[in-house]
Formats: structure tokens, C-alpha cells, sequence
């Protein structure tokens, strides 16, 4: 393991002032956003809608890095070009989502867990073939009636440890992403309790299986309440009992913590993140990993049609730019309006 590598590849992807789009939905997770706007989910629809990001010069001058569903790292632009080449021309680190998915965990009812380390090793070394420089892999926790439970979030942690390992030994490096879900009416308590010990046990198990913290990324979800709670948080809030939760389980060696967006708005996934590096100086970067929270408006603006390729363009670089500033604690309310 080439660590000095490792490390020069995370220090890019957390990048201040920029961050990691992530334009990794499977298949049948592009389904759900294309059914929003009336798409058809094809291949050439897929291709042409991440062509268009990709090619916003704007938007990706904030995008130290993309996130890439498997079908798009191997997919080639309308005039041939590779769309991994488009990313790399654009200044971003190009990488791959290696999970299988997070499946009905048995035994354990209303939990999951990760699928996806058979065969990884051979099939992340054709994918750094072909350009990915990182990859990631998604845990899903949920909270829930006396839910989670320590041997759910013990058995993902394990798997994200293994995925880790091996992904660092073919010399690329792991986004970590144990999401606690916001589904649900739990209270902003019960979030931050399943989300330190999910990072706690996360960490220890990397220990384990020794990674080499230096060399890769982690991709937690912030502090905040249920989305059907009755008690919503201020911002101020999240951004206080998220920093208090990574200070008390993210080790300094972590190079950057680069957040899901999870389904906040648009507006909030920013003001967090904006209110979170005001509370410097900290051990690590802080930036965004948005899948949601970044193309919400782009694919609203596209709606499929080539003739809005441009407005959409715009729509992704006004909420890359923003997200850009809260990647420095830079962000204000007043620069939504004035856009
Ligand atoms: P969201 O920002 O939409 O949560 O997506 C990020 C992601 O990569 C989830 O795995």
C-alpha cells in the first residue's frame, strides 16, 4: 500500500472550498428521481442528464470529486469521449460506489446490512483501470423501536472495515459511509446516541482490519432529528452535537469528513454544513458529499428536455458554489435570495 498516494488522493477530495458530487444512484434509485420529472429511465437519458453535470465547467470548479454508479464510469459521452475523462478534464477525482446495496439483514427484522465483498478485489482493480481513484460504500442504520441493535451496526461496521481494507490495497481510497437514517419521529437524541456508537464501532473495526486512516474519507450524516419528529432543530443545534459527536469518535488522522445530505433541503444541507466549519478550527476538513441535495434542482430544471441543458447547468452551479462556501463557513441566506 502506496499510503503517501492515498493520502494525496483524500486531501484533493476534501478540498476547501469544494467537494464530492455524488451521481451514484443505482439503476432503480435515478428510477425514483426520473419519476419526479416525467424521464424515462434509459441508458441514453442516464448518460445525457450526468453528461450535462459533468460538463457544467461553472459547477464543477466547486467539485473536488464525483461519485459514479458503475454503468456511468464505463459509459462514454455523445461524441465518444469517456465521461471519467470529462471528470478528470473538469479538475475531479473520478470514483466508484463498489456496494451491492444494503439487503434485509437476517435475523435481524427491520435492519440491513451491506452487501457486496465477493469478487471486490478484481472488479475495483478493473475500475482503477478505467480511472476510479476512490470508492464507496454505503451502511444504512436505522433508528427505530428498539432499533439499532449493536449486532446490525457491528456487522456493517465490519463490512465497511473489509471493503476499506481492500479498496486501500488496490490503491484506492474508501469513502466510509455508515448513515444513520433521518426516517422517522425519533428525537434529535436518539440520533446522536446511534450515531457515536455507529462511529465508535466503525472505527474500531477499521483499527482491526487495519486501515490506515491517512488514506481515506468518511461519509457520516449529520446530528439531526427525525423527519417526522415534532421537535425540529435549530441550526445551530446540529451543527453543535454533530462537531461534539466527531470530536468524541472521528480520530485527527482522518484526513476530512465529506457529508450525505439524506433527504434535508437543499438550503439546510448547506446552512449545516456552513455552521459546522464556523466552529473551527478542527481536527479534520469538513465538506459535502451531496447526491440530493446538490441535483434536486439541476434534474428539476432538466426535466429531460436537451433545450434546458443550459438552465440546469445553472441550477447545479448556484448550489455547488453555495455548498463551496459552507465548505469554508462562508455561506449566508442572503446569497440564495440574491441568486
Ligand atoms: P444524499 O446526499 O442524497 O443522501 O446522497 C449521498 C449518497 O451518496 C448516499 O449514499
Amino acid at each position: 500500500m502506496d499510503l503517501n498516494a492515498l493520502n494525496d488522493i483524500a486531501e484533493r477530495m476534501v478540498t476547501p472550498g469544494k467537494g464530492i458530487l455524488a451521481a451514484d444512484e443505482s439503476t432503480s434509485t435515478i428510477q425514483k428521481r426520473f419519476d419526479k420529472i416525467g424521464v424515462e429511465n434509459t441508458e441514453a437519458n442516464r448518460r445525457d442528464y450526468r453528461e450535462i453535470l459533468f460538463r457544467a465547467a461553472d459547477g464543477m470548479s466547486h467539485i473536488s470529486g464525483v461519485i459514479l454508479f458503475r454503468e456511468t464510469l464505463y459509459q462514454d459521452a455523445a461524441d465518444g469521449t469517456p465521461l471519467v475523462r470529462l471528470i478528470e478534464r473538469a479538475g475531479a477525482v473520478p470514483g466508484i460506489k463498489c456496494d451491492a446495496g444494503a439487503k434485509p439483514m437476517a435475523l435481524f427484522p427491520g435492519e440491513t446490512l451491506t452487501e457486496g465483498l465477493d469478487g471486490l478485489p478484481a472488479q475495483l482493480l478493473k475500475d482503477r483501470e478505467r480511472g476510479a481513484r476512490f470508492a464507496k460504500w454505503r451502511a444504512t442504520i436505522y433508528i427505530g423501536d428498539r432499533l439499532p441493535t449493536l449486532g446490525a451496526i457491528k456487522a456493517n461496521a465490519h463490512a465497511l472495515a473489509r471493503y476499506a481494507a481492500i479498496c486501500q490495497e488496490v490503491g484506492l481510497v474508501p469513502i466510509v459511509e455508515p448513515e444513520v437514517l433521518m426516517d422517522g419521529a425519533h428525537d434529535i437524541e436518539a440520533c446522536d446516541a446511534a450515531t457515536r456508537l455507529t462511529l465508535r464501532l466503525v472505527f474500531q473495526e477499521l483499527a482491526e482490519q487495519r486501515v490506515a486512516l491517512e488514506g481515506m474519507v468518511l461519509k457520516p450524516n449529520m446530528v439531526v432529528p427525525g423527519q417526522d419528529c415534532p421537535r425540529q432543530a435549530s441550526v445551530e443545534e446540529v451543527a453543535r452535537r454533530s462537531i461534539a459527536a466527531f470530536k468524541a469518535t472521528v480520530p485527527a488522522a482522518v484526513p476530512g469528513i465529506a457529508f450525505l445530505s439524506g433527504g434535508q433541503s437543499d438550503e439546510a444541507a448547506t446552512a449545516h454544513l456552513s455552521a459546522m466549519n464556523q466552529l473551527g478550527p478542527l481536527p479534520w476538513k469538513l465538506t459535502f458529499s451531496y447526491g440530493r441535495a446538490l441535483q434536486a434542482a439541476p434534474q428539476k430544471a432538466w426535466s429531460g428536455k436537451p433545450e434546458n441543458a443550459a438552465a440546469a447547468q445553472r441550477a447545479f452551479a448556484h448550489r455547488a458554489r453555495m455548498n463551496g462556501l459552507a465548505s469554508l463557513g462562508k455561506w449566508e441566506g442572503v446569497l440564495e435570495k440574491a441568486a
